[in-house]
């Protein structure tokens, strides 16, 4: 039998009843296939490894090592998130590591995105296989492939590339919900008792608020795209369109403008808003933002942001725009 191929008989997962059933089936299964041994899982904060790990938990509780490697491009908040659910609530084995210094580092003066994102995938699996070959008697990799993974590619997320490590530390994979739909993945972290911020999150790129930062990336002016970044999640959480645009982010350019501040000249970057809706991230139209949310949206990030001076809204549809900028 072809373990990657869902059955056809496999009812598509909807309910809340059905969601325990397929948890209840993993659970056996992960223990059966895992014994006594230890997993290994790197953990994003991203939906698929979010769930991967609080089944996990449920199975095999502190057999399974969570390692979040902060890369510094998450977006405000998220890695404390990440240590707060499965550090603090769920218990979980968590290894924490802050690499902010070392992807900066890496990532100063260049501005081919295209290199920007080898920088960073590189480094991740440079950094998580330190941390790796810092533990002992582990036997198993648990990956957050989902069925979409298995369709379009070799089944191994490109992203967060574990399946890129060494040659010498390849381990047996453990992947319990590689035969689910997107969709399917959220309805099952429901039923696991994950928060809704992050069973419901958008769409993030592996290489984070990297491809947000146009350019060479700053610390100051990737500081101002996070916190601009999160005065416009607030907002669209404050009047509603969180649960109705698809994706929404800033984007933050390599340039500046004159302005005026307190009296006096000042020169700052733009904030750049795109908000989009899509069913496959193929092609995407524009959400038609309401002026009052836009202006309240404006008013707040320039004054609350240091450093951005203007507020631009993207209305380029896919095609021709990207979503992201890069
Ligand atoms: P583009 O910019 O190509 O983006 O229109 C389409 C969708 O893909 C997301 N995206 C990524 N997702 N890893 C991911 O998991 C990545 O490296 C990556 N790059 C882009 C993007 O946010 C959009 O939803």
């Amino acid at each position: 039998m072809d373990t990657n191929k869902r059955p056809d008989t496999m009812a598509r997962i909807k309910t809340k009843e059905q969601a325990d059933e397929f948890i209840a089936q993993q659970v056996e299964l992960v223990k059966a296939q895992v014994g006594d041994k230890k997993v290994l899982l790197a953990l994003s904060g991203g939906v698929d490894s979010s769930v991967v790990a609080a089944l996990l938990i449920k199975a095999i509780g502190k057999q399974l090592v969570c390692v979040h490697v902060n890369h510094g491009l998450m977006r405000k908040g998220e890695s404390e998130e990440v240590i707060k659910v499965f550090g603090d609530e769920l218990d979980a084995n968590l290894i924490y590591i802050d690499a902010t210094d070392r992807f900066l580092d890496k990532l100063a003066g260049v501005s081919n995105p295209e290199e920007k994102r080898k920088i960073i995938g590189n480094e991740f699996i440079v950094v998580f296989d330190e941390e790796a070959r810092k533990l002992e008697n582990i036997s198993f990799l648990a990956q957050g492939t989902i069925y979409p993974d298995i369709l379009e590619s070799d089944g191994v997320k490109a992203h967060h590339n574990v399946g890129g490590l060494p040659e010498d530390m390849q381990f047996e994979l453990v992947e319990p919900i590689k035969l689910l739909y997107k969709d399917e993945v959220r309805v099952v972290g429901r039923a696991l008792g994950l928060p809704s911020s992050m069973v419901d999150r958008q769409p993030f790129p592996g290489p984070g608020l990297g491809v947000r930062c146009l350019g060479a990336i700053t610390r100051d002016r990737l500081n101002a795209l996070r916190e601009a970044d999160a005065i416009l999640r607030e907002e669209f959480d404050i009047c509603g369109l969180a649960g109705k645009v698809w994706q929404y982010f800033v984007a933050v350019p390599d340039m500046k403008s004159v302005g005026v501040k307190n009296d006096k000249r000042y020169e700052g970057w733009p904030a750049i808003i795109r908000a989009v809706n899509t069913t496959d991230a193929m092609t995407a139209t524009i959400e038609e933002i309401p002026y009052d949310v836009l202006h309240k949206i404006t008013a707040r990030i320039t004054n609350e942001v240091e450093g951005i001076n203007r507020v631009l809204l993207d209305l380029t549809p896919k095609p021709i725009g990207t979503i992201e900028w890069e």
